[in-house]
């Protein structure tokens, strides 16, 4: 097959408008036709002019617009054959080799709306060769722990002691992830109708497993730089929440972490409205700048009042399924009876790959860590080269920015990002009453030159979006990890 129609040299000069965005000029190029393609204003099967045509209308050399062509080629979005020229097409086609993220609907897409990692592939298969060989010790008995099996209680109470939390393993129960530890706890200490205080903004995901549990998510603001203690207290005293749940380390969206004086006033008032206090402490263990600071859960040894939720989906792959919950061995008990019946256990092989990773954790997450730092530095380069008039601070740890933009459309950026190959978590996704149009979270999780091209992306559709070209009534996307 070749291309149905043809283009002139300024024909694509006029549709590529203004394409050049920062970076090398023949990447700009290929990036601004790709998009082009994705939207449709070219369409497929388009006999695209000849590289030194296209030179000359666009005024740069040969060789960028012969790299363009070349790296449009690699992507996908352009075939070529001699004496027919290069036409476009979209990476889905057979025999095209996919561009980044997995293919969506209109092409490929990069995937901002999930802030979690790749594996650290080298340490996953140790831990999984070491899991295959000790799996033959689990093999004669049934396979089924609703509590977790006794080697990972064991490890994961030795890794938050390791942290500072003095912990035994009757105080553990082993999730399959941390939301799954959320939605267990919602079950066990709150009932439909009860309230639940959330900071406001907060994890998505977490919202909606407090909605879908029955109960109200009762919002308090964050501050620019930490939490309102005095807001939380009178809310702990006018709502009398089921329970109250906070992530304070690296906070998501914000990334904020509270301080030592927070942590502690917090402790005391959920002791003294008796509100238990779920913390969720997935992102801890990615800090990036100073120490990290105590666990909560160190300021209740017992676990009476603190319940802590943690995850190896941040740190280490949230592709293993496995979290835990620490609190009081008695919750413990009636957490894993009610798991009894949802999904009586987790898997014995990531179970046992999990206590791999948590044995040798300490130098894998200091090279997670490495990496998220470096991550971040491209991110921030890039938003505040392509879109210095959004607003942020860059946040000591975690996967993401939280962004303020400069006019209140994030669900319209969101809608049009889509259409540019961009899946982002709009503001709103990130509270209750559609709070947070002003925002969206951006994540540092993906490799380096995917988040540049997608900044890229973003700063066209934003372009589309203030100049109006926004489809505002399209959804946001679903999944907001
Ligand atoms: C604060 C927080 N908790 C929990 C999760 C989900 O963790 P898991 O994959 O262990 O369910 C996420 C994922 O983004 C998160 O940000």
């Amino acid at each position: 097959m070749t291309g149905d129609r043809g283009l002139s040299g300024p024909h694509l000069a006029r549709l590529l408008g203004e394409w050049r965005s920062g970076g090398p000029a023949y990447a700009a190029l290929a990036r601004a036709v790709r998009l082009l393609v994705l939207d449709g204003r070219l369409p497929l099967r388009t006999r695209l002019p000849g590289e030194r045509e296209l030179a000359e209308a666009l005024g740069v050399s040969r060789t960028t617009a012969t790299a363009a062509y070349a790296a449009l080629r690699e992507e996908g979005y352009l075939a070529s054959r001699r004496g027919s020229g290069s036409w476009t097409r979209l990476p889905a086609d057979p025999g095209v080799a996919p561009g980044p993220g997995p293919v969506g609907a209109g092409g490929a897409v990069i995937d901002l709306s999930c802030a979690a990692s790749a594996a650290p592939d080298g340490d996953l298969h140790a831990a999984l060769a070491k899991a295959t060989s000790e799996l033959p010790r689990h093999l004669p008995g049934p396979g089924y722990d609703a509590a977790g099996l006794p080697v990972l209680r064991e490890a994961i109470a030795a890794y938050l002691s390791r942290l500072g939390a003095p912990t035994t393993s009757d105080q553990i129960f082993v999730s399959a992830g941390a939301l799954h530890g959320l939605t267990l706890l919602l079950r066990v200490l709150s009932g439909p109708g009860d309230r639940v205080v959330v900071e406001h903004p907060t994890y998505a995901a977490a919202l909606d497993a407090v909605r879908a549990s029955g109960a109200r998510p009762v919002p308090v603001p964050m501050l620019d730089d930490g939490w309102d203690l005095e807001m939380l207290a009178s809310t702990f005293r006018q709502a009398a929440p089921g329970l109250a749940y906070l992530i304070a380390d690296h906070q998501n969206p914000t990334g904020l972490s509270m301080s030592a004086g927070d942590r502690e006033r917090l402790v005391a008032l959920a002791r003294a409205t008796r509100t238990p206090l779920v913390v969720d402490e997935a992102i801890v263990g990615l800090h990036l700048d100073g120490e990290p600071q105590r666990s909560v859960a160190a300021l209740d040894e017992a676990g009476e009042t603190v319940i802590t939720i943690g995850s190896m989906s941040k740190t280490f792959w949230a592709g293993l399924r496995i979290g835990w919950v620490r609190a009081n061995p008695s919750l413990i008990n009636r957490l894993a009876a009610a798991r009894a019946a949802l999904d009586i256990s987790s898997p014995v092989i990531e179970q046992l790959m999990a206590v791999s990773l948590l044995e040798g954790a300490e130098p894998i997450l200091a090279r997670q860590r490495e990496a998220a730092r470096a991550r971040r530095d491209v991110l921030v380069s890039a938003l505040r080269s392509e879109l210095p008039a959004w607003r942020f601070s860059v946040p000591p740890g975690g996967l993401c920015l939280w962004v303020e933009l400069d006019a209140p459309r994030s669900t319209a950026l969101a809608a049009l990002a889509d259409r540019h190959g961009v899946r982002l978590g709009a503001g709103p996704r990130f509270g209750v009453d559609g709070a947070f149009e002003r925002f969206v979270r951006i994540p540092y999780s993906l490799p380096a030159d995917v988040l540049v091209d997608a900044v890229g992306r973003l700063s066209v559709a934003w372009r589309g979006v203030v100049s109006g070209g926004a489809p505002v009534s399209e959804a946001a996307p679903a999944l907001v990890a």
